[in-house]
């Protein structure tokens, strides 16, 4: 009972699906703040939290997870730079990127460096950076990285654009004087990024860890806030198209790019919202499924692949095919990956996860036309299911 009224409140305030990190996690954050605030009782830390705005924002600072790393998937900054060029060669005088979230920076430092390094001028650019964390904030005005940071294969952007300071490295001014940074709620009712002004928006790692209702909602806005030829960056496990059709892949497919097809929709006045509804709408991530969807989130293939393999329940069930089958995925193993795949399809035909990430897998093999049946079904399921 107290749990659900958590839930709820992590739901309504910042739209967390709570499968998506595991209950697990939740208790430890909840349990770490009533050993600080010294309660000892569940009912009670629950009216305080509910009615005390900053003893909410500390639990969410305990809930959400940042994190991040320069140039986390370095195709997505590749194809920001081409963007940007044609953006300035076809008469634009000013760019705008909007990093949300930015966590504690490293995206939209990178985006200004990988832009500086293309003969991007500092004036051509604004980068904003949103996040929730106020921690996080900090430490992205700050501006100095540790070395977990730094995790891709070439860091020598890190000698050009660092210098050490202790054990971290700051970065460079000219860098830092690119980004602006700014706390708030994706979700909130006072975000305020501006309608059709944004040429960029890099949106990844976010809607993984939100439930359906709030995804749309989220993509609803930065539709809104995409000007006319902008484009979305998303996270490589975030299906944007399956969720908000407006939205179409553009680009290379690695890049994770979308563009808007038709021109956006007013929001909806805010209403009462009706019951969170999860992505996989009939059956909630096991908390084995939710620590590996975070280890893959955190690229750390390696423990996506302990877990599952640990985790692996006796009996064979499409969600430990398709967990195993994302864990192949992340490593390379392509084939083996759609064999998993497909045998979760086999047991569930409706199998809402293993639709989409068979899609993607087409998707990046070539294959359009089998990743469009599998989104195709994949809709339908999440539209309500109904089998051809
Ligand atoms: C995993 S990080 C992603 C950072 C970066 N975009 C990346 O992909 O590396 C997720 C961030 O989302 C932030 N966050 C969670 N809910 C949010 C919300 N409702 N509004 C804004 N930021 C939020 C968290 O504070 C956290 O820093």
């Amino acid at each position: 009972m107290s749990r659900a009224r958590i839930e709820e409140l992590l739901a309504s305030t910042i739209g967390l699906d709570p499968g998506s990190i595991g209950t697990q996690a939740i208790d430890l954050a909840v349990r770490a703040r009533m050993r600080t605030r010294r309660i000892s009782d569940l009912v009670a830390y629950c009216d305080l939290v509910e009615g005390d705005v900053d003893e909410r924002k500390e639990l969410l600072e305990g809930i959400v997870v940042s994190e991040t790393w320069f140039f986390r998937d370095p195709q997505a900054f590749r194809f920001v730079v081409d963007h940007v060029a044609s953006r300035l060669r076809s008469g634009t005088s000013l760019v705008r990127i909007l990093s949300l979230p930015c966590a504690t920076g490293e995206e939209p430092y990178s985006v200004v460096i990988a832009l500086l390094e293309a003969g991007v001028l500092p004036e051509q650019v604004e980068v904003r950076g949103i996040d929730l964390s106020p921690r996080a904030v900090e430490l992205a005005r700050a501006g100095a990285f540790g070395a977990n940071s730094f995790r891709g294969e070439d860091l020598s952007f890190r000698e050009r654009w660092f210098s050490t300071a202790g054990s971290n490295w700051r970065i460079d001014p000219r860098v830092q004087a690119c980004v602006s940074f700014e706390v708030a709620n994706a979700l909130g009712p006072t975000l305020d990024i501006g309608a059709g002004t944004c040429d960029v928006i890099l949106c990844r790692n976010l809607l993984i860890y939100l439930n359906l209702e709030s995804r749309r909602k989220l993509l609803g806005r930065i539709e809104r806030a995409l000007g006319e030829s902008g484009v979305l960056i998303a996270g490589h496990s975030e299906d944007i198209a399956a969720l908000a059709p407006r939205f179409r892949r553009s680009g290379n497919l690695a890049a994770f790019a979308y563009r808007r097809s038709e021109p956006p929709s007013a929001e909806p006045p805010a209403v009462a919202s009706p019951p969170c509804e999860s992505l996989t709408p009939r059956r909630r991530p096991s908390r084995a499924r939710a620590r590996a969807r975070r280890a893959g989130s955190a690229g750390e293939a390696s423990v996506t692949q302990k877990n599952a393999g640990a985790m692996l329940p006796p009996a064979p069930s499409a969600d430990s095919y398709c967990l195993l089958g994302v864990t192949l995925r992340c490593t390379g193993k392509l084939a083996e990956a759609a064999a998993c795949f497909e045998r979760a399809l086999y047991l569930d035909r409706d199998h809402y996860d293993s639709l989409v990430h068979f899609a993607l897998l087409c998707e990046h093999r070539g294959e359009r036309e089998a990743a469009g049946r599998l989104r195709r079904r994949a809709a339908r399921v999440s539209r309500g299911g109904i089998r051809p």
